[in-house]
């Protein structure tokens, strides 16, 4: 038996059957283009019956899609068969896909049928459609729950009557992957004629076994798989394309088997289908979630940083993401942070790692995430060749509509000396100067105050610059805090030393940026 294994997309079809999922023609057109760059074998459209958009859509797919099948879901009723096969008329390769409900369950409750006269009205729907196209395929709904000699005699008329390929769905996402598997197996052993068609696992996620259900089929026989991509779908949704592709892919060395996907194109076709569907990916989505390639902890970074197959089992650019990425948080170690530092430039010695280092943890302690605006703001602050003539220790502000903006401010001055003062302002800052001003008592003229939050969210830290005038010259200062009073201090008091430290020095020196 071959080893390729074809993939049947339904994102179009099935996947927009998710809630909320609507896409317009325009936007099933986008995605059909991208699902053949990413060289699906068969593309399943819509339902042209069901709706003027759905027609129009399996139509527009077929007149611009080249190489993949194109294919129109039908009831297995004439009328169906015969507008489908119109909206498909423009397609290269055009696939009827009809079918009717197997189980017991299905054929009582919902088509009040009985077996034969649903055996019947399936043999009828494919003879009628294989006067039209050249593929038909024929669906088998609810066939996991189907009683299996119905099931077999069922599949054995409809590929006689002409079906090509055979769908054996678990419309209920019912089965385990011993079950499905063991289904799949007895259908290729007791049909007769099922050499003449293909199998296809179709499987929904209910029990979030799609995936594990539709590669026991394969394993069993079947060749063809039907997926959407990010798994959307009916309720659970249905098989993932991108993990059922990867499996097979990554551990070749285990199935044996091969799929015509470009998986360098996964990535891609998971974000247009996320943005045009408006179903977010959950960020720990095999192989397409946020954070399928992300690291965290210390201990994972560190070993994905000495070499990426320690923790990682695929290579991120093979499906389409650049590279892994480390997240800086406060378990972060060293390594990652240097790491990350080396990436974005910086050259640091030793002692201003460490001083980073510990600023580092204190800004991953108070927000999640470190991002790169972060570290920069940091790596200024602490790279500052200015002398530093007074340090701030603390910061204490007390701000409200109704009270008097008060702050107080400690600071350790050129002897040692712990200096504490207060002042009250018609703002905190305000009040934090005049506090500061208490204490390092020289003449500047504040001209310009600029803050800006440097990363996004509530937790960003804020860069807050200021440039202070004394007679002609111009000292700046700036500093980067989560809590904007602190990093208002901050720039102040580098304002400050920047100013004491040409006062000192007698003239300007290149130690530190005037401006
Ligand atoms: O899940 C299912 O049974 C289906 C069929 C219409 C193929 O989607
Ligand atoms: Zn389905």
């Amino acid at each position: 038996m071959n080893n390729r294994v074809y993939i049947f997309d339904t994102t179009l079809r099935d996947g927009e059957q998710s809630p909320g999922a609507s896409l317009n023609v325009a936007e099933k057109i986008e995605i059909a283009r991208q699902l053949e760059r990413l060289g699906v074998d068969v593309i399943e459209a819509g339902f042209p019956i069901s709706s003027p958009g759905d027609f129009q859509a399996v139509q527009e797919v077929s007149r611009i899609v080249r190489n993949a099948t194109v294919c129109g879901l039908t009831r297995a009723v004439l009328k169906d068969i015969d507008v489908a096969a119109e909206a498909l008329k423009g397609a290269v390769k055009p696939r009827i896909h009809t079918g009717l409900g197997v189980s017991d369950s299905h054929l009582q409750h919902k088509l009040k049928m009985s077996r034969e006269q649903a055996m019947q009205r399936g043999v009828d729907a494919v003879r009628h459609a294989r006067n039209l196209v050249a593929e038909v395929e024929y669906f088998l709904e609810d066939s996991a729950r189907a009683d299996i000699d119905y099931l077999c005699r069922v599949i054995e008329a409809v590929i006689d009557a002409g079906a090509t390929v055979i769908n054996i769905p678990d419309t209920t996402g019912y089965s385990t992957p011993d079950e499905y598997g063991a289904r799949i197996r007895t259908v290729m052993e007791r049909v007769p004629n099922i050499d003449k068609a293909v199998v296809s696992a179709h499987c929904h996620n209910d029990l979030g076994m799609a995936v594990a259900n539709s590669i026991a089929a394969v394993m069993n026989g079947a060749r063809q798989v039907e997926c959407t991509v990010n798994g959307i779908g009916e309720r659970a949704g249905n098989t993932s394309l991108e993990e059922v592709v990867m499996a097979l892919k990554v551990r070749h060395d285990f199935y044996g088997f091969e799929t015509g996907i470009v998986t360098q194109e996964i990535y891609k076709t998971s974000r247009m289908v996320s943005n045009l569907t408006g179903i977010l990916v959950q960020p720990n989505k095999a192989i397409v979630g946020a954070n399928a390639f992300a690291h965290s902890s210390g201990i994972h970074q560190d070993g994905v940083l000495k070499e990426r197959t320690t923790y990682e089992i695929i290579d991120p650019r093979d499906v389409g993401i650049s590279e892994s990425k480390i997240l800086l948080s406060a378990r972060s170690g060293r390594h990652a942070l240097a790491h990350r530092l080396s990436e974005l430039g910086y050259e640091l010695k030793d002692d201003q790692m460490e001083r980073i280092y510990e600023r580092f943890l204190k800004v991953a302690d108070s927000k999640k995430m470190v991002y790169d605006e972060d570290l920069q703001a940091i790596v200024a602050d602490e790279t500052s060749t200015v002398k530093i003539s007074y340090e701030l220790l603390h910061v204490q502000v007390s701000a409200g509509d109704h009270s008097l903006p008060t702050a107080t401010v400690q600071l350790r001055g050129p002897d040692e000396q712990i200096i504490t003062d207060a002042a009250h302002g018609t703002g905190p800052v305000d009040a934090i100067y005049k506090a500061i001003n208490r204490i390092i008592d020289v003449d500047n003229e504040l001209i310009e105050f600029s803050i800006q939050a440097v990363t996004e969210g509530i937790d960003a830290l804020a860069e807050v610059t200021i440039r202070i005038r004394q007679v002609n010259d111009i000292y700046t200062g700036r500093s980067a805090h989560s809590d904007i009073c602190v990093a208002s201090a901050k720039a102040y008091m580098q304002a400050l030393n920047r100013l004491l430290d040409r006062v000192t020095q007698g003239s300007r020196t290149k130690t530190f940026e005037q401006v």
